[in-house]
């Protein structure tokens, strides 16, 4: 049979590697993308010669508004079909909304929200057309209430839930399963980018290991699930949060991440 095709943005590192590296056990072959060309182009040597799959690097900045049109253009021009098209590339920002920066703010709604969203319509209307295919889009426990000192990122999040639990919907008439996984905290570079060194969230938390939070997300993307939350604490957090004031828990949520010195 022919192998299917997994393709992973923020593949370079994280839960997008992890990700990567259990596709690939499972027979996939992979687009890989990020921007450091060097980590991609090494982990497909790798994974192609541990698991006999073809592995492609993409380097990309998906924060550029042209790059999605530019990756599956690159698709079409290798005759690469993606079966799998997992959405995971995304970063956060730290701190008092009116004193960061907003470029960066700008840069991460732009791959939070825009180049998810373009994506999934240039490989979804795909996978429409051929009645097959799916969607894993990386949301977060973030997405389930407002985050005080990191309000665009739980705002995207937010987007990235509702967004995929309406495309499952309409998809699935079409025989195409869009699953939307919703992580709490996991270690991997995401706090140290987000500079959040002095949040409370990184000393108080515990956190979930990213091969872990990676096997539930395929796990769950296999079995056609639309939410996946991953770990019995998330779950109730998350499903608590519907009876709570969305006050009470903006300021929960800012209390367990200002700085603790
Ligand atoms: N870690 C957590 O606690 C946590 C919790 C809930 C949800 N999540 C979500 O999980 C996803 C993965 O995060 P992670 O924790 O694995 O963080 P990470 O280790 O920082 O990985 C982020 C990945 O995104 C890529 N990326 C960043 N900016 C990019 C850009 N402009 N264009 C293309 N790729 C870009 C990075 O690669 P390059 O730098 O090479 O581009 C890297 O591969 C994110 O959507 C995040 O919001 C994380």
């Amino acid at each position: 049979m022919t192998k299917q095709t997994a393709l992973i943005t923020g593949a370079s590192g994280g839960i997008g590697l992890e990700l990567a590296r259990i596709f690939a056990r499972e027979g996939y072959n992979l687009v890989l993308v990020a921007r450091s060309a060097d980590k991609l182009t090494a982990l497909a040597e790798t994974l192609s010669t541990k698991f006999g799959i073809t592995a492609i690097a993409h380097p990309a900045d998906l924060t550029d508004p042209t790059a999605p049109d530019a990756l599956f253009a690159a698709m079409q021009a290798q005759s690469i079909t993606v079966d799998v098209l997992v959405n995971n590339a995304g970063f956060a920002t730290f701190g008092f909304f009116t004193e960061t920066d907003l470029q960066r703010e700008l840069a991460e709604i732009r791959l939070n929200i825009t180049a998810l969203t373009h994506l999934s319509k240039l490989f979804g209307r795909e996978m429409v057309a051929r009645r097959n295919g799916k969607i894993l889009n990386v949301a977060s426990t973030a997405a389930f209430q407002p985050g005080p000192l990191m309000a665009v990122y739980y705002a995207s999040k937010a987007y990235v839930l509702s967004f995929s639990e309406s495309l499952a919907n309409e998809m699935a008439d079409f025989g195409v399963t869009v699953s939307v996984l919703c992580p709490g905290a996991t270690v991997t570079d995401f706090f140290d980018r987000a500079e959040m060194g002095k949040s409370g969230l990184t000393k108080n938390m515990r956190m979930m290991d990213a091969t872990t939070v990676a096997e539930l997300g395929y796990r769950g993307l296999m079995r056609g699930k639309t939410v996946i939350i991953t770990g019995w604490m998330n779950k109730v957090l998350a499903f608590s949060s519907r009876f709570v004031p969305r006050s009470l828990t903006a300021k929960i949520a800012r209390k367990l991440q200002q700085p603790t010195q």
